[in-house]
């Protein structure tokens, strides 16, 4: 893969990535490494995985990736997570919120206690971590928070209402402190990616299939023709890290597909 971007473009950046022991957010601090981040942290709650990624990230970057475990739910966790990324590097320039929990349920049949569990990962989870790093990022110059969320809540999703409750308010939060941060000097935006190969999001919401089977289920109804790749929501990353006038915008990086409507 050919970046579009410099190879320096965020030269000795430094980078907290919730959720980046596996999937989107993996391949998302591996694209903020190969593009000069100087180092990483990456965040989850099992110890096992995120050893295992950050030791890939190193290996595949030739650069420093560290891993905290860190449940986002919990708001002192995230301020040690904070606290650790100071310890290792000095400083923080870039927070990626892209811990979530997710699943199929119907909402006869969702529980209350489920239904809050995923707020709790998705939206409580991000505005947590965003709360513990705010101090260490504002009027620092350059600072920017990048909070993943989905397409799901953009129409409405079967058995998602959970899911894009959270989605929608993690937007919503994106909106809010660009609002009241970029005084401050930091940056606030979203990105929304759409089916993604290979990666929870998609193979959790359809059991029982292959990524094949998969592939074909959804590849009809997405305009550009095919799922999108784990490094083309890095990249989009990359992008809003160095689109400097750019703050409180959600992008959609779905291959057109929360738009499509089959032809009359
Ligand atoms: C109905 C469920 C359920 C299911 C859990 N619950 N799984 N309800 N159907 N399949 C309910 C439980 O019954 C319980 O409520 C409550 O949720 C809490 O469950 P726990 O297992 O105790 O919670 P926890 O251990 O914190 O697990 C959280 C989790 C888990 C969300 C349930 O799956 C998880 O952490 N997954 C992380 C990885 C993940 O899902 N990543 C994918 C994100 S994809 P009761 O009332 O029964 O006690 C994404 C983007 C989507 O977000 C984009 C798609 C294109």
């Amino acid at each position: 893969m050919n970046s579009p971007f410099r190879s320096d473009c965020l030269e000795g950046k430094v980078a907290l990535v919730t959720g980046g022991g596996s999937g989107i957010c993996f391949e998302v601090t591996k694209q903020l490494l190969l593009h000069g981040a100087r180092g990483a942290v990456i965040c989850g709650r099992r110890a096992k995985f995120l050893e295992r990624a950050s030791a890939i990230l190193e290996k595949e970057t030739g650069k420093s990736c560290k891993y905290k475990v860190t449940d986002v739910r919990d708001p002192n966790g995230c301020i040690e997570a904070v606290e650790y990324a100071m310890q290792q590097y000095g400083k923080l320039d870039i927070l990626v919120n892209g811990a979530a929990g997710n699943f199929l349920a119907q909402a006869k049949s969702l529980s209350p206690k489920g239904f809050a569990t995923v707020m709790g990962i998705d939206a409580l989870g991000t505005y947590n971590m965003c709360n513990a790093a705010f101090p260490k990022m504002a009027m620092k110059g350059g600072a920017i928070i990048i909070n993943i969320s989905a397409t799901l809540q953009c129409p409405a999703t079967h058995w998602q209402a959970h899911a894009s409750a959270a989605k929608a308010s993690v937007d919503s939060l994106t909106r809010s402190l660009a609002l009241e941060w970029g005084p401050e000097q930091v940056r606030v935006v979203g990105i929304a990616p759409g089916p993604i190969a290979n990666t929870p999001g998609t193979t959790k919401l359809a059991p029982g299939l292959d990524a094949s089977d998969i592939d074909g289920m959804m590849t009809e109804g997405i305009p550009l023709g095919r799922m999108g790749e784990a490094w083309e929501i890095g990249q989009a990353a990359v992008y809003m890290c160095t689109a400097k006038y750019v703050t409180g915008d959600v992008l959609i990086v779905d291959g057109g597909e929360w738009l499509y409507r089959p032809p009359l």
